[in-house]
């Protein structure tokens, strides 16, 4: 896996260091509201683990899952609801947990679709902010880091469903996609 690793952009311990801000800035903004924090599958899913890991407060966590890109390194702008939530949103502050905020049509989209099921609040944390790449004017609440226009996998991240599972961000070496055409 490391051989289609440029660079590791963000290791293990800088992660590991930003989460535990992030956490506490959640848990100071939601103490005593009991959160309702949303994992956005797949990529977010070790950034959701790790976060919610630090947090000290009371919340509920749920999973949905949304398709926006295809199997390449482009956003189509087209975003499909793939698995819906179990939880009512009705009166609850809800978090939506991203990896990655790109284009923006995912986080623009994930907005509106929840604002509808009339919840108390809704506030978007994301670990990785390109806004280089905006096409959509919208911006996490809480962010992890902003990086330039680098193709970032790892932690999560993916590129044709690999490199998920590398403990730190790197950047893939630009042969590895270019190969796919
Ligand atoms: C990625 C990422 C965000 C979205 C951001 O998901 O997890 O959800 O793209 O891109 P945007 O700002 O241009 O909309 P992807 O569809 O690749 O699915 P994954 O989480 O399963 O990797």
């Amino acid at each position: 896996m490391y051989n289609d690793i440029e660079q590791i952009w963000i290791s293990k311990e800088d992660l590991s260091k930003r989460i535990k801000e992030i956490a506490l800035e959640l848990d100071e903004e939601y103490k005593g509201k009991n959160p309702l924090m949303i994992c956005i599958l797949r990529g977010a899913v070790m950034f959701f683990a790790d976060l919610i890991r630090e947090m000290k407060i009371p919340l509920e966590i749920d999973f949905m899952s949304i398709s926006s890109y295809g199997a390449g390194v482009n956003s189509t702008g087209e975003v499909k609801l793939v698995k819906d939530l179990d939880t009512k949103l009705a009166g609850r502050d809800v978090i939506i947990v991203e990896d990655i905020i790109d284009t923006g049509y995912t986080l623009q989209y994930l907005k509106k679709n929840l604002n509808t099921r009339n919840p108390n609040s809704i506030k978007t944390c994301c670990l990785l902010d390109k806004p280089s790449r905006r096409e959509v004017e919208t911006y996490p609440d809480f962010k992890g880091f902003e990086i330039e226009n680098q193709f970032v996998v790892g932690y999560g991240l993916d590129f044709d469903q690999n490199y998920r599972n590398l403990p730190e961000i790197g950047i893939l070496k630009p042969s590895v996609y270019q190969e796919e055409k």
